[in-house]
């Protein structure tokens, strides 16, 4: 029943591949607006210093799990040790209730590239979007819709779906982005935006700041769900890893930026408080977007690029889970597919009805969407980073070399993947919990 494991055909595919997952609304939709609440520049540089010298290291980690054991995430954590099952499982857990989310707002996009295709463009957006997000029956099929969209592609297999996809959808998203990147900067409020990103305030530096980049970082880079290890349990032997990885942050940062850069301009070429938060793609901008010249081949342009931002996303998402199932309750490809695609289409229902008719249902004083994603953010990709981490330091004998090569800078990444980078995220995880 199972079958031959899959290979990258190349070592392009895996790169587009692991941007693919890594590139998503963490970096077109989160990004923009913690940068904006942050202060700007100075959270800028404090999340590119962690990111290329904290981050890079679970990264490493869990790409040379992935590349040594060629294995799912539960398998690969009980071929170390059988009594680590369970926290494969707790990746795993965790990639889906991370979907369980992340695909409501996948809804909304199709909502709002629709409502730019068709130019039925509303007068006020901030009228518009409670009304929209709090209804019932279309924003749950929008989600299911999202989710089918995504879900596609893994049930088509690991070449003949996901790499296609990747293949495709990626290098267009690269040209949108540049295309409105460039096109953002001849606004009127081009410099203040780029002095706003790039311009440093240092007395916006505290510690709040310092921990939200860190959990931004993860979840930009799909660290500490197993997302990453299973795309790297399909990478061919002689792939470097700490090359790739740093390949592939590079990638991630370059679209974060250009996504600032593409926003911002407009932002203050309106005006309006770069801080406005998760409702800036949603209200905000669309709302900017009407009042310039192009306004519905713009929108459209923005949302499409979102779109396959968070369907690359998505997939990796559904094949983190996936392959896990396949290989531990020996399911066909499709027939996992499937069964998760059901669970996640009645799970993320709540989560669209934290719009609506379940705003008033609460739990520890959150909706059970912000319940999701601050479980998720706060506490499991923190923990599930601390123990990968600890496991592939100190359970792993072969990871120094596979993970980061030899020499000074290996030995350098060896020892902070043994302490300190657990011990950071352990740090973060108790502040996340406070
Ligand atoms: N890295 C994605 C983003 O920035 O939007 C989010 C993500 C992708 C999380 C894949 C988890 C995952 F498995």
């Amino acid at each position: 029943m199972e079958e031959k494991r899959a290979e990258w055909s190349s070592h392009i595919s895996f790169i587009l591949a692991t941007v693919g997952s890594a590139v998503g609304l963490g970096n077109v939709w989160r990004f923009p607006y913690i940068m904006g609440k942050y202060g700007g520049a100075v959270f800028l540089f404090t999340y590119l210093f962690l990111i290329a010298f904290i981050c890079i290291v679970p990264l490493c980690a869990e790409l040379a799990l992935g590349k040594m054991s060629r294995k799912d995430t539960v398998s690969a954590f009980s071929l170390i040790n059988p009594k680590l099952k369970g926290f494969g499982w707790l990746c795993v857990i965790t990639v889906v209730l991370i979907s369980c989310f992340y695909f409501v707002v996948g809804g909304w996009i199709l909502q709002y590239l629709w409502l730019f295709i068709t130019n039925n463009i509303p007068e006020n957006f901030s009228q518009y979007f409670p009304v929209f997000a709090s209804g019932t029956v279309v924003p749950v099929i929008l989600t299911i819709l999202f989710l089918i969209l995504c879900a596609v592609f893994p049930f088509r297999g690991v070449n003949k779906g996901i790499e296609k996809a990747n293949n495709i959808m990626m290098p267009l998203l690269a040209l949108m982005l540049v295309l409105l990147a460039i096109y953002s900067l001849t606004l009127p409020g081009a410099k203040e935006g780029l002095e706003f990103m790039f311009k440093p305030d240092f007395s916006k530096f505290d510690s709040t700041m310092v921990l939200t980049a860190l959990g931004q970082a993860l979840f930009t880079l799909s660290i500490g769900m197993g997302a990453i290890l299973t795309y790297g349990s399909y990478m061919k032997k002689d792939t470097k890893i700490l090359k790739s990885s740093y390949t592939l942050i590079g990638f991630d940062t370059t679209v974060s930026l250009l996504s600032g850069i593409m926003i911002f301009p407009i932002v203050f070429s309106f005006g309006v408080e770069p801080t406005a938060g998760p409702t800036l793609i949603f209200i905000s901008l669309p709302e900017m977007f009407s009042q310039l010249p192009f306004a519905q081949a713009l929108g459209a342009l923005f949302f499409i690029l979102i779109l396959f931002a968070a369907v690359t996303s998505g997939i990796s998402m559904l094949e983190t889970a996936i392959a896990s199932m396949i290989e531990n309750f020996n399911l066909t490809r499709k027939k996992a597919t499937v069964i998760l695609s059901v669970f996640i289409a009645l799970v993320s229902i709540p989560s669209v009805f934290s719009f609506g008719i379940m705003k008033d249902f609460l739990i520890f004083g959150k909706t059970f969407f912000d319940f999701l994603d601050f479980i998720t953010s706060n506490i499991l990709l923190p923990l599930n980073t601390a123990i990968i981490c600890l496991v592939a330091g100190w359970l792993v004998k072969s990871i120094k070399k596979e993970a980061f090569g030899e020499g000074i800078i290996s030995n350098i990444f060896y020892f902070l993947l043994k302490t300190i980078v657990p011990l950071i995220f352990i740090i973060v995880l108790v502040a996340g919990l406070i």
